[in-house]
């Protein structure tokens, strides 16, 4: 650390950068690792532009070890805390041609191949993005398709260029003799990085089991707690705030575990987005472009499941979903564990039934109405990528020939809290799937909400649209699949 702080932190961060074990002392709790990066140690390639996880200037890659490999993460570091990347390696703009100093890395040679760059301040993001698709499906032997390049890219925004040279550059890496990193000597270089000791002392605390989270909660009920940082991140960078201590969950073993137990698919909390969608479309292939709607990779990589649950935003896109596929929610404290239908966990705005010793520990997801049901997923956002819902409807509806066995409906955007439109299914269940029925509920929908006006939508606009998705989704279930989605986009933006 070149700058002096006024809050001192008793963990060392070490992490791995350029085949040397980078070591930091006395880094503050909140101090961003691109903080760290351009005026700590002096790295300026990686950019700073939005500060709140926008626009990719600041992406920077994450290696970690998995088993004998290593697997790799576009973050933005702009809002993850320097202390994350700790028994972590590391690679920013700087250091790709390093990996062969020949010649720059193909991620680097296809954008100016394909005149890709302008005024250059957002393509160090844009190579890291690429970087990070180089590793994970480049060298897997997986073609980058232009769909691919798009649904990782979107994270990462172009004001001069235009977006066409810098996808024909993604495609184009592939083209160019490949360049491999050596897992074996990264992984035995992480492995000598040892763990953080549990420290109930420490202003960052990054346990890595369940056990060492709940003690550690235990002993600071007032530490901030933090996942991805997607959401805290903004609270730092955009709020000012400050945190004495925060315990970090992103690396409880147990959290970060997705299973299928029985009935149930069991999402550890600290399961990034980018898994937890992963898992949720083997079930829920019809998902898919929900999932790649929810903020833009580097996002999905460092936010978790349990981080959008927890934070409870009225507006997040994950908990619509779950309600209406009737997940249930796992608190735990040293206490013990608590079970709860997701729906009830939220009290107020903002507000939620976790209490000061208790941590979210994971989401079950019941699958065994995989077969039988139609489940869509609708958000409504001015942007169709990488930007938050207006509103957000999940439905998902059993029939019994023609009659409504059950139904289950998520909505965000239309009040306080994530909700379950109960009424609405009242209304529908055991009735005929029918336009009459479903007329009759897109009244009792409109009626059951009172939505407010905000910067994202009228209170008006919300009922109208939230009628409007339940007439979607009839009309979907009747084999209307091929529905003009740019009209849908057209509503959202009028
Ligand atoms: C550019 C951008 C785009 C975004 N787009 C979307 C979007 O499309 N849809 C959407 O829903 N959200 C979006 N978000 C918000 C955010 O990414 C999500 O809410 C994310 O899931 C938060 O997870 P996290 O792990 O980063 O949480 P953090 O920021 O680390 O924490 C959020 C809150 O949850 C609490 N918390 C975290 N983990 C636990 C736990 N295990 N137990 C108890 N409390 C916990 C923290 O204390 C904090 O209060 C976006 C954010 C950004 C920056
Ligand atoms: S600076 Fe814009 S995403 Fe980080
Ligand atoms: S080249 Fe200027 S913002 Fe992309």
């Amino acid at each position: 650390m070149l700058t002096s702080m006024p809050i001192a932190s008793s963990q060392t961060i070490q992490f791995l950068r350029r085949g040397e074990v980078v070591t930091l002392n006395n880094v503050p709790p909140t101090r961003t690792l691109l903080e760290v990066l351009r005026e700590d140690l002096g790295f300026t390639g990686t950019k700073e532009g939005c500060g709140e996880g926008d626009c990719g200037a600041c992406t920077v890659v994450l290696g970690e070890a998995d088993g004998d490999q290593l697997t790799f993460k576009a973050v933005n570091s702009c809002i993850r805390m320097a202390h994350s990347v700790h028994g972590l390696a590391l690679w920013t703009v700087e250091d790709l041609s390093a990996a062969n100093a020949a010649s720059q890395h193909p991620a680097q040679e296809a954008m100016v191949q394909c005149h890709a760059s302008q005024c250059g301040f957002c393509t160090p993001g844009f190579v890291m993005s690429l970087f990070g698709m180089y590793q994970n499906h480049v060298l897997q032997g997986r073609p980058i398709t232009r769909e691919l390049a798009q649904t990782e890219l979107s994270g990462n925004l172009c004001r001069c260029t235009g977006y066409r040279p810098i996808l024909d550059a993604a495609q184009q890496m592939a083209d160019y003799p490949s360049v491999r990193l050596d897992h074996t000597s990264i992984n035995r270089q992480l492995a000598e990085i040892q763990p953080q000791a549990p420290d109930a002392n420490s202003l960052y605390q990054l346990p890595g089991t369940l056990a060492a989270l709940l003690t550690a909660r235990a002993a600071q009920p007032k530490a901030q707690l933090v996942a991805g940082c997607t959401d805290v991140g903004l609270w730092v960078t955009k709020m000012h705030k400050q945190f004495d201590a925060v315990i970090d969950v992103s690396r409880v073993a147990e959290l970060r575990r997705i299973e299928q137990q029985g009935g149930n698919l069991v999402i550890g909390a600290a399961a990034t987005l980018h898994d937890a969608f992963t898992a949720l479309l083997k079930s829920w292939p019809e998902l898919k472009t929900f999932a790649t709607r929810f903020a833009g990779l580097p996002v999905r990589n460092s936010g978790t499941l349990g981080g959008n649950v927890a934070n409870g935003s009225p507006i997040g896109d994950s908990m619509p979903l779950l309600i209406a596929l009737k997940s249930r929610i796992v608190l735990a404290s040293l206490r013990g564990e608590r079970e709860i239908p997701l729906e009830d966990f939220y009290t107020g705005y903002r507000q939620n039934l976790l209490a000061a010793d208790e941590v979210v520990a994971f989401v079950k997801v019941p699958t065994s109405s995989v077969q039988t049901s139609l489940l869509r997923a609708y958000k409504i956002s001015k942007r169709y990528d990488d930007d938050i819902s207006a509103v957000c409807l999940v439905l998902n509806l059993t029939l019994d020939g023609d009659l409504v066995r059950d139904i289950s409906i998520g909505a965000g955007g239309v009040a306080a809290t994530p909700v379950r439109a109960r009424q609405t299914e009242a209304a529908l269940r055991g009735q005929p799937w029918s336009q009459a029925s479903v007329q009759a509920a897109m009244q009792t929908l409109r009626a059951e909400f009172e939505p407010i006006s905000d910067m994202r939508a009228s209170s008006s606009y919300r009922l109208q649209v939230l009628g409007n998705l339940l007439q979607r989704f009839w009309l979907e279930s009747q084999g209307e699949q091929h529905i003009n989605l740019e009209a849908f986009k057209l509503e959202a933006l009028s």
